[in-house]
């Protein structure tokens, strides 16, 4: 089953309740919750104290991309403020330490994620894929909405897919990064399964019939 899930870094920051709400009712399966430190991206967003407010505000499926160094110090913390479930990138810290991350969020009952850089070849969610819910592969530079698609992370979308099928089938494969109805179809035919979209949904007039779009492209 293909879902939707709708990045709020392109939401209204002033509303992001409402915000929620709207993209709820216009079919989105995921709230995709980007979290940026400054340190691994060059670019800070939002953070523990506002997914505790949108807990409170939405019951959607919260999916939180931390965008973080060491995601070990802030995992409990961000599973705590609600998150459902919880990517951290492989390139974040030792193979140790993430697989650590991982154990942790799922002691606490959530679903975890590993996430891949552009540059992070497929191979490195060998030692992962056993214990994880979810992959997503970056198909642009972490860091920044409203990027152009990288074509060249279609083969590795391929790459990661037949190692789910083989290894772990009901593990989801997720994409993040200049999604929109024309990309999801090349993204869907590699593999995807979750669609991450920011701009092509928050910043459409109809963000029902993005959703709808990017879901049947
Ligand atoms: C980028 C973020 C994305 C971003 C996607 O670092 O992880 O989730 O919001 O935005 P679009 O869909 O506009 O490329
Ligand atoms: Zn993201």
């Amino acid at each position: 089953m293909i879902k939707v899930a709708p990045s709020i870094l392109s939401a209204d920051f002033a509303s992001l309740g409402a915000e929620a709400e709207d993209i709820r009712l216009g079919g989105a399966d995921y709230l995709h919750f980007d979290v940026m430190d400054g340190r691994f991206v060059p670019n800070i967003s939002i953070g523990i104290p506002v997914l505790k407010s949108l807990r409170s505000a939405t019951d959607m499926f919260i999916d939180a991309h931390l965008m973080i160094l060491e995601p070990i110090r802030y995992a409990e913390a961000f599973c705590k403020a609600g998150a459902d479930l919880v990517n951290v990138h492989v390139e974040a810290d030792s193979e140790e330490r993430i697989l650590d991350a991982i154990d942790t969020i799922k002691s606490l009952g959530k679903k975890a994620g590993i996430t891949l850089k552009p540059a992070t070849p497929a191979e490195a969610v060998l030692p992962f894929i056993d214990a994880v819910d979810l992959i997503l592969v970056m198909t642009v530079e972490p860091g920044f909405g409203g990027q152009s698609f990288m074509v060249g992370m279609l083969p590795k979308i391929e790459s990661i897919r037949r190692l789910i099928d083989e290894r772990h089938p009901d593990c989801e494969l997720e994409v993040d990064g200049g999604i929109d109805a024309h990309t999801s179809a090349l993204v869907k035919r590699a593999g995807a399964n979750v669609l991450v979209a920011g701009s092509a949904v928050f910043k459409s007039p109809d963000r029902a019939k993005a959703i709808f779009d990017i879901r049947n492209a």
